[in-house]
């Protein structure tokens, strides 16, 4: 996982529990890189699952809530380091479908390494898309929270079904987009 990630979680902490509960969660955790993360640099996955848990435990927020809503403040952040992604999309389906063909294939030239989920997208009609999600890190809640900072900034409504999920044995995700009128 990348470092950028780690500094938003950081961040994200900081901002809603203080910089104690940062302090607290890393004196808990123990992490390896002693909780010092490059943008750029590379990191365990279980680091940030360790972190994530420990704070879910810390804040009484149960842990699917909390990863869903860094997915959305990573999001937001993600967008604020990168602006071009929205501006060259027009609307939320769009810009979802950008996702695999573009944006991960620009991450992959401005970041090392980094790890990405593969996805596979059906429009079903213009108000349904259907999403197919697939990564060894099995982290369909962070992806549904940055679909959720998606359709904030594009400003829409819309139902999400996650009726195929690899925690329930499934080989990949699946979401159901709905938008709302
Ligand atoms: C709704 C939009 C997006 C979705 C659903 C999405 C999905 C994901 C997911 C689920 C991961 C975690 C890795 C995995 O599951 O294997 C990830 C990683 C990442 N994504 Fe996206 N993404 C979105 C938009 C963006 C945007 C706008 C950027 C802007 C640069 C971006 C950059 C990254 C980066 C840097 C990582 C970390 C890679 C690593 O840790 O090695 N993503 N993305």
């Amino acid at each position: 996982m990348k470092g950028i990630v780690f500094n938003i979680l950081e961040q994200m902490v900081i901002e809603k529990a203080g910089l104690a509960a940062w302090d607290q969660l890393l004196q808990d955790v123990q992490p390896a890189s002693q909780g010092i993360y490059t943008a750029g640099g590379n990191y365990p996955d279980e680091e940030v699952v360790q972190l994530a848990s420990r704070a879910s435990e810390m804040l009484d927020i149960p842990l699917n809530t909390l990863v869903t809503a860094f997915g959305s403040y990573l999001f937001s952040n993600l967008v604020k380091k990168h602006p071009v992604f929205v501006e060259q999309q027009p609307d939320f389906f769009s810009f979802l479908k950008s996702v695999h063909d573009v944006i991960h294939v620009e991450v992959r030239k401005l970041y090392e390494e980094p790890s990405l989920p593969h996805f596979r997208y059906t429009q079903l009609n213009t108000q349904q898309l259907r999403l197919e999600y697939r990564s060894p890190r099995k982290l369909c809640m962070l992806a549904e929270g940055l679909i959720a900072g998606a359709a904030e900034y594009y400003a829409v409504r819309y139902q999400l079904e996650h009726p195929v999920c690899m925690h329930k044995g499934a080989d990949h995700c699946e979401f159901l987009i709905t938008l709302e009128p």
